[in-house]
């Protein structure tokens, strides 16, 4: 096949088995460059994505594990697609439509990435393909009316595309049949050189505001510029660089970031969000979207209780998350921009992780 000689795959198989027997897939997407990402059916998890560095030495630089039970006892969503809701509602409540919703609170008094069982904790049904863009895995869930206190039967596609330019690329669709509050993103947790702490790396976001929060990571509402804080990364700043200041948000989130940065532009082209830089391996990541937001998480809360693939200690600060979304708490801010969907029309997203070296 044509595929083949081009090096681009998609290849199925069982990773494992939930306690009732179902079998849960895993797919390795490959492309000409040697990437290879691999995505599995529990979560539409990205458990694993290997990339060349600088001196073509291949690295895993996903955190998550290598076996399926871990990822079934609990794990702050590594890989993981996050919905209905990505991000914090206060106090998992929110009006739509003259009709008040309460949710889990499941993170101190707020609701947070969909509930108890968020589609993190979904099984989705899964169809390889390989397209004209590269090798590819749609997966599709339907989340009940009701489910985990939403409203509406939401329709949820999720395709993952491994192309030949080396992203992966993600693109989200959602339909509903009564108003209901939408807001999807991928959780993955990245370590360019593969292990150790990420504070070397160098980031960039295209951001000159962020959304301040309160100690529970609620936003208080407004957009504060950046300017002459730790948030400024409106020029490429390792990560560690203002980790420590004393800075009361930085506090808030447990020593270190995790915070939605307001991204500049008009995002209904798929524009600059992040690029980040890891010196020793050469790796960059180039993070687009078409959202008007990115969570930029430093793995605070990791504490080193998680051992991960090859029997590694994810400690604090082992990897980072960039959350494309909307903002946190929208339904209960009406400045920020809107989660609302409504039946006849298509929730639309798209983000591409672009993998690139720097000699
Ligand atoms: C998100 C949150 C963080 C934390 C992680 C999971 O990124 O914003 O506060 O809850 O998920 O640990």
């Amino acid at each position: 096949m044509l595929q083949d000689l081009l090096n681009m795959h998609v290849t199925q198989q069982t990773f494992g088995t939930m306690p009732d027997g179902t079998p849960i897939d895993l797919f390795a997407l490959t492309n000409q460059g040697g990437l290879e990402a691999r995505v599995m059916s529990y979560g539409g998890t990205l458990v694993s994505l290997r990339t060349p560095d600088r001196y073509g030495a291949v690295a895993d630089v996903v955190l998550g594990f290598d076996s399926l039970p871990p990822y079934l006892a609990g794990h702050p969503y590594f890989g993981s697609l996050i919905g209905r809701y990505a991000n914090r509602i206060a106090h998992g409540i929110f009006e739509l439509h003259g009709a008040t919703y309460h949710l889990a609170q499941n993170n101190g008094p707020n609701h947070l990435h969909g509930g108890w069982k968020g589609f993190d904790k979904a099984i989705w049904s899964a169809c390889p393909k390989i397209s004209s863009q590269g090798a590819q895995v749609e997966f599709s869930h339907l989340s009940r009316d009701g489910e985990e206190g939403y409203p509406g039967n939401l329709h949820v596609t999720v395709i993952y595309t491994l192309t030949d330019r080396n992203e992966l690329r993600i693109d989200y669709t959602a339909t509903t049949d009564r108003p209901t509050v939408v807001n999807l993103t991928n959780h993955t947790y990245f370590n360019l050189a593969g292990t150790g702490a990420i504070l070397d790396h160098v980031l960039l976001l295209a951001a000159d505001h962020f959304l301040p929060v309160d100690a529970t990571l609620i936003p208080t509402g407004a957009q504060r510029s950046v300017q002459g804080t730790p948030m400024d990364f409106t020029l490429p700043t390792a990560i560690g660089a203002r980790i420590d200041a004393d800075d009361e948000q930085l506090r808030f989130a447990h020593g270190g970031y995790d915070h939605t940065w307001v991204l500049r532009k008009d995002r209904a082209a798929r524009s600059l969000a992040a690029e980040v830089y890891e010196p020793a391996s050469g790796r960059v990541l180039t993070v687009l979207t078409t959202q008007p937001g990115i969570q930029f998480y430093s793995g605070n809360f990791l504490d080193g209780s998680i051992r991960g693939k090859r029997g590694e200690v994810y400690a604090k600060h082992h990897g980072f998350c960039l959350e494309t979304q909307h903002f946190p708490n929208s339904l209960n801010e009406p400045d920020f921009p809107s989660t609302v969907l409504v039946p006849d029309e298509t929730y639309r997203s798209i983000t591409i992780y672009r993998f690139d070296i720097r000699i």
